[in-house]
């Protein structure tokens, strides 16, 4: 979907269709009123009627009404005016983005951005709507032998305003960008483990980086080796895939500006080891890389914007197979830190590779390291679906990522990482054992990291439960992209 912002009467304007907005008990947004005085309140007089729901998100399609130049009017119910919150504004938006595209109209007039939302303005709201709608247009058929093309569906979609301008312009610029990012990541999720291997995410990565002038660098088991990365390296052992490690360096602001180290999982099958999973929605393994792959989005999307500041992506990558020379229980490896590490539960792999990962972040002299990772089901005990975990060791970082995630629609709730939780993590026979005793899995695991993270702030997303959906709509969803490129908007000042 194209997107371009202009100004001028609503009436008047011509398009496939133009999509108004309306509030509960039939108040209705200014382009709604202008359209139905055009068309001697044939908007009203059908909502009078009962014709419209209150429910935020119903809709009206209305055609070839006298007055109105547009064959097409779509009216959108933001539900309850008083009360108007950003998620009824989404709601609302992803509904009429499910009406265009059962449309025959190719092009639409949009005007939902003139929602009167408390403490939201109006550049916001293009670009959560932007977002939102070129988000709804994304499709993964890639491996599908043939592709449905739809006559169907608006191409060219127009926000109409009262004054454009170079900050509405930069608005919508950003609103395309994170939902490219966030297309990005949902592929990379969503494609199977033969494909999307860990050499896939060094093509893709090295694909990015020849695309927007980042500079990288993909390290070998050889070079892994060297750097004594065991803890890594521990994890790849029962695997054919050879692992990889991803350095991606963007250079958007001052050369010494310190940069912010993003770290994402990459375990791209994870089968659990030696401590196999069960068989039933194993599948769902494919998507253990989408730490990784939120990574590798939001590298793109700010490289897109062009964003003033620098940022490194790291990305460690290996399968998580049973192999013949695979790690076992009881095994006990030396972290690139020199910390030991007492394998005591080979399907806690995901924070063995992270930790080689944040100790080579150091070499950065970052000014915040933030690492993603699908790592553990008790997450998704704690928070559901809908948000994901966030611990850090510093309160400041941990506020700006949870302001980031509401500004964004992509929340987080931080979740305890006090020093008693320490005690959980106790090794016979080396410095620490790779799983907690019994209860908190998600904090005895970021304790783990913790330990890793001594020379820098840090914070830790579990996305768990937000990377990917179940059921009869399975797929990833390109989260925590719109969180994390919001942080590095309000790091560079943007
Ligand atoms: N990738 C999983 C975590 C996971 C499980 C994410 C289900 C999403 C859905 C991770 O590697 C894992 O297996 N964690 C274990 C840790 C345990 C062995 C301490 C878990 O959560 O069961
Ligand atoms: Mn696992
Ligand atoms: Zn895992």
């Amino acid at each position: 979907m194209e997107f371009t912002i202009k100004a001028g009467s609503p009436e008047k304007l011509k398009s496939g269709c133009i999509v108004v907005g309306t509030y509960a008990g039939g108040d209705l947004g200014a382009a709604a009123k202008a359209i139905d005085k055009a068309s001697n309140g044939a908007i009203s007089a059908l909502i009078a009627r009962g014709e419209l729901d209150d429910k935020t998100g119903a809709t009206l399609m209305l055609h070839d009404l006298p007055g109105v130049a547009s064959p097409r009017v779509l009216v959108v119910s933001f539900g309850k005016a008083d009360d108007l919150s950003d998620k009824a504004y989404r709601d609302a938006i992803s509904a009429a983005a499910r009406q265009l595209a059962g449309s025959m109209a190719h092009e639409a007039l949009f005007c939902l951005a003139d929602a009167e939302l408390p403490h939201r303005d109006l550049a916001w709201r293009i670009a959560q709507a932007t977002q939102v709608l070129k988000d709804s247009t994304y499709r993964c058929d890639e491996l599908k032998s043939k592709r449905e093309e739809s006559k169907k569906g608006v191409r060219k979609l127009t926000f109409l305003v009262k004054k454009p301008g170079d900050a509405l312009d930069d608005a919508l610029r950003r609103g395309e960008a994170i939902a490219d990012g966030m297309a990005l990541a949902k592929t990379l999720g969503n494609l199977p483990g033969n494909v999307c291997t860990p050499g896939y995410l060094a093509t893709t990565a090295k694909k990015l980086a020849k695309d927007h002038k980042i500079k990288v660098e993909v390290l070998e088991k050889g070079d892994m080796e060297k750097l004594g990365m065991g803890a890594l390296l521990s994890v790849a052992r029962g695997s054919h895939e050879p692992p990889k490690f991803i350095v991606l360096q963007y250079k958007g602001g001052k050369p010494k500006d310190k940069p912010v180290v993003l770290v994402g999982k990459g375990i791209t099958f994870d089968t659990g080891g030696i401590s196999l999973k069960p068989g039933e929605g194993m599948d769902e393994m494919k998507y253990d890389m989408c730490g990784a792959a939120s990574v590798l989005g939001t590298l793109k999307a700010i490289a897109q914007m062009a964003l003033p500041i620098n940022v490194v992506a790291l990305v460690p990558t290996t399968e998580n197979m049973p192999g013949g020379a695979a790690t076992k229980p009881g095994d006990i490896v030396t972290s690139m830190s020199g910390q030991t590490i007492e394998i005591l539960n080979t399907d806690a792999e995901g924070r063995l590779i992270l930790c080689d990962a944040l100790t080579y972040a150091e070499r950065f002299d970052p000014t915040a390291v933030i690492d993603v990772a699908t790592l553990t089901g008790a997450c998704i005990i704690a928070l559901g679906n809908l948000t994901s975990g966030l611990m850090a060791n510093d309160d400041a970082l941990a506020a700006e990522l949870l302001a980031a995630g509401q500004a964004a629609g992509d929340k987080a709730w931080q979740l305890p990482l006090w020093d008693e939780y320490q005690d959980m993590l106790k090794s016979n026979f080396a410095d620490i054992p790779n799983i907690g005793s019994k209860g908190a899995g998600t904090i005895t695991a970021a304790c783990f990291l913790a330990r890793f993270t001594k020379a820098y702030k840090w914070a830790h997303l579990d996305i768990a439960g937000t990377a990917w959906k179940s059921g009869a709509d399975k797929g990833a969803t390109g989260r925590p992209v719109p969180l994390l490129t919001q942080f590095l908007i309000e790091r560079a000042g943007q």
